[in-house]
């Protein structure tokens, strides 16, 4: 039986598009079995629909987080995969998944992460400090917000007179490519966890 995933997301949904895509290539032994999202028009929900994955909508409201939980908890995923996830997850539910709930950044932490450090905000920030690279960082999720042990970083080079929109495009780009690899490698079960140090059998690229 293949790996199961809930996906949770706030935004446009590319990320999850990634991966919906790795897999119908084969490339990600996966299954989607749940999309949830707390904005009600994220096109995650609609790209999940558009393929017959089951999305729900969870309404804001102050049983938020224990909808939220009942519903992971109902739809039982081996991971729970944050693709652009705007909200804070509960203690509760992170402790549930723990070492099994990740999250992508758009920059290469500890560097420009944290409290504001979201969506266009982080790639204003990189340009701003004058950094020449950033790139995509995959972790895994635990109680300190953009802290959990890194499991991926892929560099992304920042070119001179970027824009905020160019750069976001370009480390998008990259992160396409990473979360879905990396969920392969979960899949196959060559991720392993000493302490916060994360490690990978095999060599990156590997598919088996
Ligand atoms: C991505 O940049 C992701 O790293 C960040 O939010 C963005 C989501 O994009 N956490 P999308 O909704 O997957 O298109």
């Amino acid at each position: 039986m293949s790996q199961t995933l809930a996906v949770l997301a706030s935004g446009g949904g590319s990320n999850l598009q990634a991966i919906l895509d790795a897999i119908a290539e084969g490339r990600l032994d996966s299954e989607v079995v749940l999309v949830a999202s707390n904005k009600e028009d994220a096109g995650a929900l609609e790209r999940a629909r558009k393929v017959g994955v089951r999305a729900e909508w969870v309404e804001p409201g102050d049983d938020y987080n224990e909808r939220l939980h009942a519903l992971l908890l109902e739809a039982d995923p081996d991971l729970v995969v944050l693709a652009g996830y705007l909200k804070l997850i509960s203690a509760e539910t992170v402790g549930h998944w723990k070492g099994a709930m990740l999250n992508i950044h758009p920059a290469l932490l500890p560097s420009f992460g944290g409290k504001g450090m979201y969506g266009i905000h982080v790639h204003e920030a990189v340009l701003e400090y004058g950094v020449k690279v950033t790139g995509v960082t995959v972790h895994l999720v635990d109680e300190e917000y953009d802290r959990g042990p890194i499991v991926a970083q892929m560099p992304v080079a920042v070119h001179d007179g970027d824009t905020p929109e160019q750069l976001q495009q370009r480390v998008l780009k990259t992160e396409h490519e990473i979360y879905p690899l990396v969920l392969q490698w979960f899949a196959k079960g060559r991720v392993s966890l000493d302490g916060r140090i994360v490690s990978v059998a095999g060599s990156p690229n590997d598919n088996d």
